[in-house]
């Protein structure tokens, strides 16, 4: 009898444990920015691999393809590369619903000039990443991640960052499926 009422007891011990580590297994979330479909494509693939919600940043207004010319020295994205102070770009919304339920937060952009798109800064600036563990990723055409990931980290003052990652704009859902297991989450 004190037996069976030793194993009754290991077995409730063992049952409450799984159900506070369930508790405590936070969300994952993906926000990203994407001016013409890169990004957007990867964070879907993070997304599709961790289960993850996700949250994209909208400027009020968006990035036309004239805006985007980077070939234009008058078009928008030139004049705010040229002058930081027009860089403040107002976003639909920079808060994200039960943001304290995410432990872990994918923040995934396209590179401009060898950096970060500024789309960002507002974002990165509003919340705070204080318990949670922060991944960048990236997409361009041929620049890597360079400093892009460890600017955001300092910026944002709080939270674990990973080095993150850049992927191809146009890459595989395979290979950005392999970088997410690699990460042991
Ligand atoms: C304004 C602008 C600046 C860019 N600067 C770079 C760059 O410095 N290096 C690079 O490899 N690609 C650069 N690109 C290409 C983008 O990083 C690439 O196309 C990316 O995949 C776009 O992602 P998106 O479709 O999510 O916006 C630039 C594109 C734009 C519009």
């Amino acid at each position: 009898m004190k037996k069976a009422v030793s194993i009754l007891l290991v077995i409730i011990f063992a049952l409450s444990l799984v159900s506070a580590s369930a508790e405590g297994a936070g969300k994952t979330l993906v926000v990203y920015y994407s001016a013409t479909g890169n990004t957007e494509a990867v964070a879907g693939y993070i997304a599709a691999a961790t289960g993850a919600d996700t949250f994209v940043l909208e400027p009020v207004q968006p990035y036309t393809d004239e805006d985007l010319d980077w070939t234009n020295d008058n078009s928008r994205v030139c004049v705010e590369h040229e002058n930081p102070d027009q860089r403040a770009v107002e976003l639909v919304a920079s808060t994200v619903e039960n943001w304290a339920d995410y432990d872990t937060v994918f923040i995934g952009y396209p590179i401009w000039w060898g950096n970060a798109s500024w789309v960002l800064d507002g974002f990165i600036a509003t919340n705070d990443f204080t318990g949670k563990t922060v991944i960048p990723f990236c997409t361009s055409s041929s620049s890597g991640l360079g400093e892009s990931g460890k600017l955001l980290a300092e910026a944002a003052g709080t939270g674990e960052w990973l080095e993150g990652a850049r992927f191809q704009s146009s890459v595989d859902e395979a290979d950005v499926t392999a970088w997410v297991e690699g990460l042991g989450l």
